[in-house]
């Protein structure tokens, strides 16, 4: 089915299963510890033994010789596989760096060797008999020193752009503001490992692993091992988080591939935490500088946005100029991504890639200009708001309700009683502040195929490779097929994660909960034509309800189409031109409370608050956990998560979860979501859009904002902590 006209009404708006807070289905299995991880696969592998990553102890350079004969030897190994005997490798067309050195070493921890046991730990012990000698070569780790050496990426990263004459409009606006400001590299930090369990049968390939984006995954592996795709299999029904480091190929699953063939046994590999941070991909640290000007009654006539990160040769710019095209008004802007190259571990996706840093900056920019003009920071976005891009004055949004979304959060956060002087609310021992942010993330579709059967038994089977990494696509794939078919949730079973299964969208790029019911949508009405057809209706006026199909004065039991044999209807849905003609994305408005210890500077977040504007909310319930993790996230950022760069050695030095901090509960308070009621028919026949990157896109900027308006003090450099403030936290007074 290919959607190219906005969608009309259609069996989804019936909203008799979609768009209700329904349970996770996959919860009891979660919740019980009963759902099989990619490591936990006892059943496909019950005689898998263990591989060993090691990883490189250099960040450039050569491997001069590695000695194996004692790790060889070692009790228990069965085999160990390095550059030397893997074979000739290829290289996926994801990955920017090879999943096995040798004899280049490109960054720090990239796996030199898998060392495959009877055990675990006798695969460990073996590991460290490897001898490994390295010739090392100087490298570049330091983002603020190669920041003058970056280069313009390639085009199609479309590292520049340009509206009007920025540089005259600047230097004549009343007022301007111009602010630097650097974010750190992060780490995903995801609860689950990277894991999988390689399974030859003859030369054909097996491999249950932790993947968010299935198709990818199998062709990349097949790609590296120079084996046909139709020989790989990938298996992903649960995993355990992957917020981006999950959606390409890495080093285990290459490595249990590598090590299962030497041993001619299945073999299970999971990236121990200590290696997974420098080994596998982070968020590129920025240095974001912004400028804007603005007539005194505060409209914006220039504004521009420059960026720079770093990456491996051959890498991508992190994009975190990407909202400053599309969030504010203004006639002459500019924005410009500019691209070093760095031997640090290879940067990509984590989480709204380039919208989270860049309102991190963008939006710390805004609150600091509002203050210039002396304005409030909600009118000052509101009255910056555009209805058409920007950058294409003559194409609208598809659905814009930004200023909704800020109006309604001020209300119901009380934005009016917050003092506008910083560093004036006291409430005992703790400094007070409110701040407010944009949040701002594209809504992108992509094609997306699913099979569903009506069986003989009258359940409805829904497969598809979509992966579910903790958002609820099991719920809401089942709630729309259950809308669709006219049947109660409980009678349809969902299949995931399974390269055996029809290709969807993948879970990325908070393009998965639209895209993937779409293809389950495209599949249904597929069945559905296909179920009148055996039943003699006319498929076109034919109603399905309460298990029932209604047409022509007639009503049949759904399940007597299949009284003889399953019935079945596949399809895929694909996009014309609509996301070209119209800009799809979604809005949101974060306000944040916080309170600074006036003597410690110590930082707690006291109230959070995010209203949201995303199309049609399949899922309450699920659609909540999604931004409250993603609020989480962004206190994270605002507050704690910060892979520390070693730029001597050129690696990141807190590589474990003891070192890298996220937030715990303790850290978070109580947190609102407020979903606008809105659908977005340019989306898809789901009307639907994202949220699990939306969440998190101006949460940090907020918390920063809230930050200054307790303290006086403005941080432009992520994390905000309290050593940053300390020095220069108002004098101390009784309380
Ligand atoms: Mo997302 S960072 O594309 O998983």
């Amino acid at each position: 089915m290919k959607f190219t006209t906005p969608a009309t009404t259609n069996p989804i708006d019936r909203l008799k299963v979609v768009g209700k807070p329904t349970d996770r289905i996959d919860g009891p299995l979660k919740t019980t510890g009963t759902a099989p991880y990619a490591y936990e696969q006892h059943k496909a592998a019950p005689d898998a033994a263990y591989g060993y990553v090691v990883g490189a102890a250099i960040a450039k350079g050569r491997i001069a010789a590695i000695d194996t004969a004692a790790a060889k030897a070692a009790p228990g190994v069965l085999a160990v596989v390095t550059h030397e005997n893997a074979g000739k490798l290829g290289k996926g067309d994801k990955n920017t760096v090879r999943l096995l050195a040798g004899p280049e070493v490109q960054h720090y921890h990239q796996a030199v060797a898998v060392i495959v046991a009877e055990t675990f730990e006798q695969a460990r012990a073996a590991a460290a008999l490897l001898k490994v000698e390295y010739a090392k070569q100087a490298g570049v780790y330091d983002l603020e020193a190669a920041k003058n050496a970056a280069k313009k990426p390639d085009e199609k990263d479309k590292p520049d752009t340009k509206v009007g004459s920025f540089d005259s409009a600047y230097a004549s606006a009343p007022v301007k503001f111009d602010g630097t400001y650097t974010t750190p590299d992060q780490s995903h930090a995801m609860m689950e490992p990277h894991a999988s369990i390689a399974v030859w049968n003859g030369d054909k390939l097996t491999l249950y692993t932790s993947n968010q984006m299935i198709n990818w995954g199998k062709k990349d592996l097949a790609k590296t091992l120079g084996i046909p795709e139709q020989n790989v299999r990938l298996v992903s029904p649960y995993v355990g988080g992957g917020f981006g480091g999950k959606l390409f190929l890495r080093a285990e699953a290459l490595m249990a591939a590598l090590g299962a063939r030497a041993a001619g046994r299945p073999v299970k590999v999971t990236l121990q935490r200590a290696i997974m941070i420098n080994n596998t991909t982070h968020r590129p640290a920025t240095i974001q500088r912004i400028r804007i000007g603005a007539t005194r009654e505060g409209r914006i006539t220039a504004i521009a946005h420059e960026s720079w990160s770093g990456d491996q040769p051959g890498g991508q710019p992190e994009t975190a100029v990407m909202q400053t095209r599309l969030l504010y008004a203004g006639q002459h802007r500019m924005t410009r991504m500019r691209l070093a190259t760095l031997d640090l571990p290879e940067g990509n996706s984590m989480r709204a890639p380039g919208e989270a840093p860049g309102l991190m900056a963008l939006e710390i920019a805004i609150d600091e200009m509002a203050e210039k003009l002396k304005m409030d920071p909600v009118t000052f976005r509101i009255v910056n708001d555009t209805t058409v891009d920007p950058e294409k004055p003559g194409r609208k949004f598809s659905q814009r309700r930004f200023v909704d979304c800020m109006r309604m959060g001020a209300e119901r956060f009380g934005w009016n009683k917050r003092n506008p002087v910083p560093g004036q609310v006291r409430d005992g021992r703790w400094l007070v502040g409110i701040g407010v942010a944009s949040a701002f993330r594209n809504n992108i579709v992509t094609p997306s195929a699913a099979r569903v059967r009506l069986g003989r038994d009258g359940r409805i089977t829904v497969e598809t490779d979509m992966t579910d990494i903790g958002t609820g696509s099991y719920t809401i794939i089942a709630q729309t097929a259950a809308e669709m078919m006219g049947v109660p949730l409980e009678r349809v079973d969902v299949r995931l994660g399974d390269s055996a299964y029809p290709v969807s969208s993948g879970s990325g790029g908070q393009w998965g909960g639209n895209s993937s019911t779409a293809g389950v949508y495209a599949a249904c009405v597929k069945l559905r034509e296909a179920v009148a057809k055996k039943l003699g209706l006319d498929p076109a006026g034919a109603d399905f309800a309460d298990g029932q199909v209604r047409a022509g004065g007639k009503a049949v039991a759904l399940q007597d189409a299949a009284r003889d044999a399953e019935v079945v209807g596949e399809d895929k849905m694909e996009y014309g031109d609509l996301d070209k003609k119209f800009q799809q994305s979604t809005f949101g408005a974060h306000f944040v409370e916080v309170g600074v210890d006036a003597a410690t500077g110590e930082i707690r977040v006291r109230r959070m608050l995010a209203v949201c504007a995303a199309g049609r909310i399949l899922n309450p319930k699920s659609a909540r956990s999604q931004v409250i993790g993603a609020m989480t996230m962004g206190v994270g950022a605002a507050l704690m998560e910060d892979l520390v760069v070693d730029k001597r050695i050129g690696f990141f030095v807190n590589h474990d979860l003891a070192g890298y901090e996220v937030p715990v509960h303790a850290d978070i308070p109580h947190q609102e979501v407020v979903f606008l009621d809105e659908t977005d028919p340019i989306s898809s026949p789901m009307k639907a859009k994202g949220v699990g990157e939306l969440g998190i896109c101006g949460v940090a900027a907020a918390v920063a904002n809230a930050i200054y308006n307790a303290t006086g003090v403005r941080v432009r450099d992520y994390p905000v902590t309290l050593d940053k403030l300390l020095p220069k936290l108002p004098p101390l007074r009784s309380a």
